[in-house]
């Protein structure tokens, strides 16, 4: 089995990151290093510039990026970690690729509808091939297995037929067909001030996330002036329905905890925030002081980022060279 998957680029990590993206990818490592299997992760920046970023702040978000999920607990000796940009093999792949994907095809991907709205002529056409890339991501590697998200099933399913087309128009047995791969569900957190909004990093008020670069009495006061109802917890979860703030933060210490919110309530069913609010507030602590600690050290020590994915790209590429110089001899090139 190989999995392999991608993340894009961002700065400002908080614990929404954490819980619903960074911790699935370190449960995959550390199920797939127990199982014997192969895991590549590896930083979409090359997808990151099919909309505008501003270069510098894109560079700090690779690297805060980077360092965030080394922090979290991706781990170099388990992992191949790298950055997609530091592997030409993408791009040279994609271009490869561009010869066998069907513009129709593209032309029915919801994501890019989505994305380009109204405005499809004034699109990048990076965003539009953005899905052959993805081909090219997994292919590249043999992939089996990839971790996918409902808004990306349909990109796989691409990747599958660029795959089935390439090898049927080459009479070749290049590409491996890749399967979902269904891994822990991601939790969604809210923001600490509106339990409505998605947690996130665009929020204007500081107060509405716990960033992994917090300090504990920061995490503290933010849990104490989380917003919250003046009711006791319920002993059920269906008792948090229309408390959507009360259910966030249940959540918040299940996900936290590894459990569920049956068992966070069967804990604290009767008690009031003024009990709760410090131990949640103490289990985020927990979780996010050593991968504070751990983003400083890499903080102090830039050059050991850049070692680490300097050997990620090197690992990574000598892995796609075969694949790539196999799909190059199968177009005559
Ligand atoms: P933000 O919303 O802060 O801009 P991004 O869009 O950069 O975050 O998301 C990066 C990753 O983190 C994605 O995989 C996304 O699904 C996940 N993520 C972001 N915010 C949350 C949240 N509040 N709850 C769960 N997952 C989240
Ligand atoms: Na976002």
């Amino acid at each position: 089995m190989r999995i392999v998957s991608g993340i894009q680029p961002t700065g400002n990590l908080h614990l929404g990151n954490y819980l619903g993206a960074i911790r699935n990818w370190v449960k995959m490592q550390d199920a797939a290093a127990a199982a014997g299997d192969d895991c590549l992760f590896f930083l979409a920046d090359l997808h990151a510039i099919t909309v505008y970023n501003d270069p510098a702040a894109l560079a700090s978000n690779i690297r805060q990026m980077a360092a965030a999920l080394i922090a979290c607990g991706i781990d170099p000796a388990k992992s191949i970690l790298f950055r997609q940009a530091m592997v030409p093999a993408h791009a040279e792949l994609c271009w490869l690729l561009n010869g066998t994907a069907r513009i129709g095809w593209l032309n029915r991907m919801t994501q890019f509808k989505e994305k380009s709205g109204k405005n499809r002529e004034g699109a990048s056409v990076g965003l539009f091939a953005y899905p052959v890339l993805q081909a090219a991501d997994v292919l590249l590697y043999n992939a089996t297995h990839v971790p996918v998200g409902d808004d990306q099933k349909q990109h796989l399913e691409l990747a599958r037929d660029i795959a089935i087309k390439f090898n049927a128009d080459y009479g070749v047995e290049l590409f491996t067909l890749p399967d979902p791969y269904i891994g822990a569900t991601a939790a969604r957190i809210m923001s600490l001030r509106d339990g409505t909004a998605k947690m996130s990093k665009s929020d204007p008020s500081d107060m509405s996330r716990i960033n992994l670069t917090d300090d504990a009495d920061t995490v503290l006061q933010k849990v104490r002036k989380a917003k919250t109802d003046p009711e006791p917890l319920p002993s059920e979860p269906a008792g948090l329905e229309g408390r959507p703030e009360a259910k966030n933060l249940v959540g918040i210490f299940a996900a936290l905890s590894d459990g569920t919110s049956e068992q966070v309530l069967a804990r604290f069913a009767g008690q009031g925030f003024g009990a709760f609010k410090p131990a949640l507030a103490e289990l985020m602590v927990e979780t996010l002081g050593p991968i504070k600690a751990r983003l400083d050290d890499l903080g102090r020590d830039p050059a050991a980022l850049d070692v680490i994915l300097a050997n990620g790209a090197e690992r990574a590429a000598a892995i796609a060279k075969p694949t790539l110089t196999a799909a190059y001899a199968a177009l005559g090139l």
